[in-house]
């Protein structure tokens, strides 16, 4: 009911009387304006008047699991549902442990132990970004599922594109940057049963109102709030973000490569076209990265002009000028 309620009022430009609320929600008045009571106890900033009645007053943007819900049936049926938490250890671990079969987006305020690629941390303070996580089902093997961070990479990288309109990369596979620093971060996990995929968990950070980063992040991370002066709805991001999510999917399930979507890939790709680092198990390698090609390959030359592919299983890229 609160999410109806919600719905009709975002939709009403103006003030809506109670009387029409209860009309169009087939309930008593009373029962609205409790309604209405709860939802602005919850926090939502919904302005009442005599004569007039109430009105949902934009722009103060709000987390809870109602508009995530709310995010979630307007993007269609892909995702049946949401659990939002206030704090969690990690959003990906939740969906872990998540035992249902239907696709779920997971969400937190603050992760108490957010985490990286390879064990690493990932800095998740309260309030300061979008940490979620989507778990789905897809009908992959496991070779073709490992591609589904660079879908994810992709539909970060467009979501910040069109709502900011600046010049976010991707930073091979799975970090999105800005102007070499990173704004964002994507560490799939994979439930796998012999041949074929039980769960694949996404999930996805965003820095975006931290004023500043500290110790070794400070000239490694950036946030949103740092690039821009336009104002910023995680909500908004989130929609967007599962909306060209969701496109890219169904067409990567269909395509099982990266095909159709390569020269995006490669134009906003941060690294091709580069010098670059690659540690893997703490061996260093310097190589000029080609491209990438449509199996998520890392194609580079190395200093004897021999061409190789980097799959990118346990190896970090740095850029050799230090900016990626
Ligand atoms: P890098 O090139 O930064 O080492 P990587 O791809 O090798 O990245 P990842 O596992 O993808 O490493 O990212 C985890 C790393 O990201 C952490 O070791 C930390 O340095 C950095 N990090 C942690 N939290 C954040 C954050 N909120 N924003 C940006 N970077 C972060
Ligand atoms: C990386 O760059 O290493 C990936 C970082 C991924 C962070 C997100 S935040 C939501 C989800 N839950 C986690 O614990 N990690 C991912």
């Amino acid at each position: 009911m609160k999410e109806k309620i919600l719905n009709i009022m975002k939709k009403s430009k103006e003030y809506i009387s109670g009387e029409e609320l209860s009309r169009q929600l087939g309930i008593s008045r009373t029962a609205v304006w409790k309604h209405i009571k709860n939802l602005k106890q919850a926090g939502y900033s919904i302005e009442s008047k005599s004569g007039l009645g109430y009105c949902y007053v934009d722009g103060i943007e709000q987390m809870n699991k109602e508009e995530l819900q709310i995010i979630i049936h307007e993007l269609g049926d892909f995702f049946k549902n949401v659990e939002y938490f206030q704090a969690i250890d990690s959003t990906n671990v939740f969906a872990k442990n998540l035992r249902n079969k239907e696709n779920t987006l997971i969400v937190a305020k603050e992760q108490t132990m957010g985490r990286g690629r390879l064990g690493r941390q990932w800095e998740s303070k309260s309030d300061q970004g979008i940490y979620m996580s989507l778990k789905i089902h897809p009908d992959l093997m496991p070779s073709e599922a490992v591609n589904i961070t660079q879908v994810a990479s992709l539909a970060v990288a467009r979501a910040l594109r069109n709502i900011f309109n600046l010049d976010f990369k991707i930073k091979w596979p799975n970090d999105i940057v800005f102007e070499g620093k990173k704004t964002a971060g994507i560490l799939t996990e994979m439930i796998t049963e012999i041949d074929r995929i039980d769960q694949l968990i996404i999930g996805i950070g965003i820095n975006v109102f931290n004023e500043s980063f500290e110790g070794e992040l400070k000239d490694k991370a950036i946030s949103l709030k740092q690039v821009t002066d336009v104002k910023i709805s995680r909500l908004e991001l989130i929609k967007e973000i599962l909306n060209e999510f969701i496109i890219l999917y169904r067409q990567f399930t269909k395509s099982r490569n990266l095909e159709f979507v390569l020269n995006e890939i490669n134009a906003f790709s941060s690294i091709v076209g580069k010098d670059i680092i690659a540690i893997d198990k703490g061996k260093t390698n310097y190589y000029k990265a080609e491209k990438i090609d449509k199996d998520g390959r890392l194609i580079v030359v190395d200093e004897k002009g021999i061409e190789k592919e980097l799959l990118f299983g346990e190896i970090s890229i740095r850029s050799k000028d230090g900016y990626s």
